[in-house]
Parts: structure tokens; C-alpha cells; sequence
């Protein structure tokens, strides 16, 4: 960057508001997310505090069809991004103005999704003048916990989502280093798929919920010995992930069940529950075993009982388990706007409002 474009973008960086609004004089920053299947929005001050913050969730279209429809998730995101962002911004009480710079998620993600979020994001800092600050929508998962918990550097990051499964050290804001990674899918997908083939979307309790939040319920009255899973990769002492082995075996005992029962697939087994219990069980088990100290997020993380088995490792080595809360952990505009601010506060990939962002979807 030329020095006099660099002092341009020093100035724009100052603190723009008055203490007329929620914050006191604090940088503020708009977080925005569309990189799958929520349109996420937030305004946050430099201290980390929530102003305001609105989420729209396409799960329940998505569920219908079976799975995400990339470009019915675009056309969702088109629908709402609008909406999302000015309710963000009306409840923080912040106009576009006041702000210091915009943070957008650029990468990793559905292609069609990513480029309306980026596309929406550069429109608006240009008219406002504001700085861009792209954002890897893994890297917002890690350091979330940041936000809540006065943690430093380094930590081991434990991101297991729909989309990703991975284990890192977490060495500064943009300073990770890969330790291991899922060899085929994640193990959000994995439950999701899972629950798809026990069509857990005719069970009264599930109809709504995601495939993980499915399992995760269900397990709760099963009887996870009933059905005995291997679990994967007991040869391999490393920090990979692989759940495919895992759904396969799963797969086919559904097959084995549905024909004991006589019955066709698509049907709800009697025995769904233990199904999920021990479904859930070699998940977290696989996990726990191949994490000693974790920093978790991502959806999956969410689930209690994977949670559970994560603490019996921490408890064990003598180490500490810190996890946000569910909202926290699943797709979200915070996330993107406290990644923006840690950003910020290190000077560290920000950007001027005129220069080409294009997105990554890998
Ligand atoms: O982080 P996220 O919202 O989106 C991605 O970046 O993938 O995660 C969504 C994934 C879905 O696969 C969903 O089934 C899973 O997280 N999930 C859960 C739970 N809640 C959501 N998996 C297990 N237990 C849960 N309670
Ligand atoms: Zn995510």
C-alpha cells in the first residue's frame, strides 16, 4: 500500500462517533455473515461489547429439501441481507457513519452464499467510506472464545461444524498451525446425513431441529450399548479425523434394522434412539481421543455430550475446557464482528474501501 494510501486509511480508522450511542468511545465495527446457510449481522464495540445484532436462519428451507440448495441459499441470503444488516444496526443504535470498518466472512464457504454477503459488504463500505475487513470464517469459530473468556495465546483449537473438522494451535489472530483435519467429512455432515437416512424428520421432536440437534436429543433416552460402533482410525496415533468408516457402519446397521422390522426405508425405526445414542457416543469418543487441550466451536460443539467427554480429557491431563455457548458456536454475524475487532486492535488485514475483495469458497 503507497504511504499516502496507508495515512488515508489511518484516518479512516479513528473513532467516528459521538458517546451519543450504547458505546463510549470505542472503534465500532459491523461483523457480516452469509458464507453458508445463515445471513448474520452485528455491531460490536472495541471492547468486545454486543451493541446489536440480528441472524436469519435457512435451516428450516433447507431441511425440507433434503439438504442446502446452493442457490436457494443465495436467493435466501439476496431476500434478507438488507434486512439483517439495518436490524443490526438499528438496535445498536449505530448509523453506518459511526462506524470504523466493516468485517465480512470472504472464505471458506458456499461459493453463491460468500459472493452476496461480499458483494453487499463492498457496495457498502464504498458508499460509507469505511475500511474492509475480510474475514476466514474458520478463524472467527477459533477465536470466538476470545470474546468471552480472557484467554491469550497460544491454545489448541478443537472447530468441528457441517463443513469442517479440525485441531490447531492457535498462535496469534491470523497464526494457526494445522495439526490434524477430517480425512472426508466433517462430523456435523456426517450426523446430518445420518439423521437424514433414519428420516428423523418424521419424528414429532425433530422436525425442526438440525441433524446433530436431532441426535443429540434423541440419544438422551437411548441406550448407547445397545449397538456397538468402532471407532475410527484406532490405528492411526495422530491428530486426523475420519467419519465416512463411522457412517458406513451406521448405514448399515439401519439397513440390517429396517429389515428385522420389515420395514422400507424411509421409515421411522423403533429403535431410533439407541441408534442416536451410540451414534453421538463414537463421535465425541473419536474426538475426545484425539484432543488433550481444546478450545472448541463450530456447531457440533454444541452438543453436550461431546462437550462431556471433551472435559473427562481436560479433567484427566490437567487442562482446561473452554467452549461458547451454543449461539456463539454455530454460524453467526458476532463472530465475524469480534474477528473484525480483534483485526483492528492489532492493525493486522484491513483494507481500504475501494480495493477488490473476491471470495474463496475452499
Ligand atoms: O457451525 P455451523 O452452524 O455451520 C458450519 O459452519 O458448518 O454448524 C452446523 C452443523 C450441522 O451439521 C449441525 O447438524 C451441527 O452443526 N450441530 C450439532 C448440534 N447443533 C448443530 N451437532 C451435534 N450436536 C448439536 N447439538
Ligand atoms: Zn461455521
Amino acid at each position: 500500500m503507497s504511504q499516502c494510501r496507508a495515512r488515508g486509511l489511518q484516518r479512516l480508522l479513528r473513532c467516528k462517533h459521538a458517546s451519543g450511542s450504547k458505546a463510549s468511545c470505542s472503534r465500532l465495527v459491523l461483523g457480516i455473515e452469509t458464507s453458508c446457510d445463515d445471513t448474520g449481522a452485528a455491531v460490536m464495540d472495541e471492547t468486545g461489547t454486543i451493541l446489536g445484532e440480528s441472524l436469519h436462519s435457512q435451516k428450516e428451507v433447507h431441511l425440507r429439501s433434503g439438504g442446502i440448495i446452493p442457490t436457494v441459499a443465495q436467493q435466501l441470503h439476496r431476500e434478507n441481507i438488507e434486512r439483517v444488516v439495518q436490524e443490526a444496526l438499528d438496535r445498536s443504535g449505530v448509523t453506518p457513519a459511526e462506524l470504523c470498518a466493516v468485517a465480512t466472512t470472504v472464505k471458506p464457504g458456499l461459493a453463491l452464499s460468500l459472493g452476496v454477503g461480499l458483494q453487499f459488504s463492498q457496495r457498502f463500505v464504498r458508499e460509507h467510506n469505511k475500511p474492509f475487513i475480510p474475514i476466514h470464517h474458520m478463524e472467527a469459530h477459533a477465536l470466538t472464545v476470545r470474546m468471552l473468556h480472557p484467554l491469550t495465546f497460544p491454545f489448541l483449537v478443537l472447530l468441528v461444524s457441517g463443513g469442517h473438522s479440525l485441531l490447531a494451535v492457535a498462535r496469534g489472530v491470523r497464526d494457526f498451525l494445522l495439526l490434524g483435519h477430517t480425512l472426508d467429512e466433517a462430523p456435523g455432515d456426517t450426523l446430518d446425513k445420518v439423521a437424514r437416512r433414519l428420516s428423523l424428520r418424521k419424528h414429532p421432536q425433530c422436525f425442526t431441529l438440525s441433524g446433530g440437534q436431532a441426535i443429540e436429543l434423541l440419544a438422551k433416552d437411548g441406550d448407547r450399548k445397545r449397538f456397538g460402533f468402532r471407532t475410527p482410525m484406532g490405528q492411526t496415533p495422530d491428530c486426523c479425523f475420519s467419519f465416512a468408516g463411522l457412517r458406513n457402519q451406521i448405514t448399515m446397521l439401519i439397513k440390517k434394522k429396517e429389515a428385522e422390522e420389515g420395514v422400507e426405508e424411509g421409515t421411522l425405526l423403533s429403535c431410533v434412539n439407541d441408534i442416536a445414542a451410540a451414534t453421538q457416543h463414537t463421535v465425541a469418543l473419536h474426538l475426545a481421543k484425539r484432543t488433550h487441550r481444546a478450545v472448541l466451536s463450530g456447531g457440533v460443539a454444541s452438543n453436550q455430550y461431546i462437550r462431556k467427554a471433551l472435559m473427562i480429557i481436560t479433567e484427566a491431563t490437567g487442562l482446561r475446557l473452554l467452549c461458547p455457548p451454543a449461539k456463539f458456536c454455530t454460524d453467526n454475524g458476532v463472530m465475524i464482528a469480534w474477528n473484525g475487532v480483534e483485526r483492528l486492535r492489532e492493525g493486522n488485514g484491513i483494507l481500504p474501501p475501494d480495493v477488490d475483495v473476491s471470495y474463496e469458497p475452499k
